[in-house]
């Protein structure tokens, strides 16, 4: 089976000892890049570059598509914690009555000057926000009681995984999300990842 096969039955793939991020990024040879980065917490503020625990959630989750596919190579682990947080094909672990009211409601998102509207479950792809409480002034009663109950649903098929200097892990960022908990560096001890997003 290959990547994406697995990608499409499991909806993420761990991968030790890969080699690099160029290795990764060749298991879906026909796919366009979307972006890259580097993640490495320096003191920086924004989520992404802290240290601070993620909550499971979708890459670029406002944009009408967001990139199909997450890949992440391990340079460094942090010395301490870290652990991604994955969650497998979400729209077959939540009950389809709960799926059915989050797409009933459209969410305003702002991001560099610019307002965007999705849906938690649309077209079959999840967005999850990094932020939940976001969601919370999101609509009514009936669809926050539905947001309550997604992510009860969520966080008993949380899956942990420790990734390890030389590995990768592919997301399929539709279906599946990824977060990860909080983490310690020491001073010959960073935790680096490299990352790139690429599109259907
Ligand atoms: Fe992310």
């Amino acid at each position: 089976m290959n990547i994406k096969e697995r990608l499409a039955i499991e909806g993420w793939v761990h991968l030790q000892d890969v080699g690099d991020i160029s290795t990764l990024r060749s298991y879906l040879p026909h796919h366009k890049v979307f972006s890259t980065k580097t993640i490495k917490f320096q003191g920086a503020r924004t989520v992404e570059h802290s240290n601070t625990l993620v909550p499971p959630h979708t890459d670029v989750f406002w944009v009408p598509v967001p990139p199909r596919y997450l890949v992440l190579f391990c340079e460094s682990p942090a010395s301490v914690g870290g652990e991604s947080l994955l969650i497998s094909n979400v729209n077959r672990c939540v009950s389809p009555d709960i799926l059915e009211i989050l797409k009933t409601q459209s969410i305003a998102h702002e991001k560099n000057g610019r307002r965007y509207t999705y849906k938690i479950y649309a077209n079959d792809i999840i967005r999850v926000p990094h932020n939940y409480r976001s969601i919370e002034k999101a609509g009514s009663q009936y669809f926050l009681d539905a947001w309550a109950a997604f992510v009860d649903e969520l966080r008993k098929n949380v899956f942990k995984v420790k990734l390890e200097a030389g590995d990768g892990l592919i997301v399929d960022n539709h279906s599946s999300l990824h977060g990860r908990l909080r983490f310690d560096n020491t001073r010959n001890q960073t935790r680096i990842l490299h990352k790139v997003l690429i599109n259907e």
